[in-house]
């Protein structure tokens, strides 16, 4: 079997990272192709990775078996309409437009298109991405594989049964980091106001965070009994998750959360 081409219209920051990924995994820069319509954009590509770049969405479309959408959301209709009729036949379309739903893409590129809607977030910017994946019935196994295979290129990435639940996944994962962000500014400045220089307690916090993260991945146990692992009664820890308990942390997340999945609901409706 020839290996598969895969090419991506939209050249920007997400592409860059997929496109750099998947070339130091099993891709090789012959299977890539890019297009945009900034030629500056895809002169850089073509001279970091190799690649073969066109301004032509069209002809890009004609040529590969996986086409990668990776333009805004607000232009995605626009690009989807221009593409050709006569693309390969059964030929894979990934989509990673936030709020885009499969049945709008089905309606601008043929209802019959394998499609497969995937929602990443910014850390895959740094190789360290999560995605939700929703695959359409047209999608094979061996094209849900391939797909793994592109994504997984800047993370790991994990199927959904429906679609709907790219909602939550945009609530937890997608706009999971600015959480996580903000969490971390508010650790700094409290280490500020309890006397560190802000410098000192900012890389105190971010090594924890990280350092926390690497624990829990490894971990053979959950979260919560590695919290508990580290909460000896009557020793410090114990007294500040008491105040966050006191203060309803859990809840307070899960307010913001549905706020964002709703948030997330009603942009597919409007991008529909
Ligand atoms: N960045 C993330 O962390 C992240 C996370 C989750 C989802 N996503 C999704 O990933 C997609 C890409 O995001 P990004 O951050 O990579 O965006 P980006 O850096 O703006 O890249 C999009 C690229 O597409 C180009 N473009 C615009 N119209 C085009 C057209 N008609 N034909 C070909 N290319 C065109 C843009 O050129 P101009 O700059 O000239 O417009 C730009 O170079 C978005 O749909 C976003 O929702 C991104």
């Amino acid at each position: 079997m020839t290996a598969p081409r895969i090419g991506f219209i939209g050249a920007g920051n997400m592409a860059t990272s997929l496109i750099g990924g998947m070339l130091q995994g099993s891709f090789k820069p012959n299977q890539v192709m890019a297009s945009d319509r900034s030629d500056e954009q895809l002169q850089r590509l073509s001279r970091q990775f190799g690649i073969h770049t066109s301004t032509d969405n069209a002809d890009l479309a004609r040529d590969c078996d996986v086409l990668v959408l990776a333009v805004k959301p607000q232009v995605l209709q626009a690009v989807c309409r221009a593409l050709p009729a006569e693309r390969k036949a059964g030929q894979l379309v990934v989509s990673i437009a936030a709020g885009i739903t499969c049945s709008s893409l089905a309606s601008w590129l043929g209802a019959d298109t394998p499609l497969v809607r995937c929602m990443p977030n910014t850390p895959a910017l740094r190789g360290q991405g999560v995605s939700g994946l929703f695959a359409v019935t047209q999608v094979s196994g061996e094209q849900k594989k391939l797909t793994e295979n592109i994504m997984n290129a800047v993370g790991i990435s994990l199927w959904l049964e429906q679609e709907e639940q790219i909602d939550a996944v945009t609530a937890v994962s997608g706009s999971g980091p600015a959480y996580f962000f903000y969490l971390m500014e508010a650790m700094t400045s409290a280490g500020e106001q309890l006397g560190l220089p802000r410098e000192v307690a900012e890389r105190l916090t971010l090594f924890t965070a990280l350092g926390a993260a690497d624990m829990a991945v490894h971990s053979d146990v959950d979260t919560a009994e590695l919290r508990r692992r580290v909460t000896s009664p009557g020793g410090t820890t114990e007294q500040a998750i008491n105040s966050f308990a006191r203060d309803d942390l859990p809840g307070m997340v899960a307010r913001a959360m549905q706020a964002a999945a709703a948030r997330s609901a009603e942009l597919s409706k409007e991008l529909a």
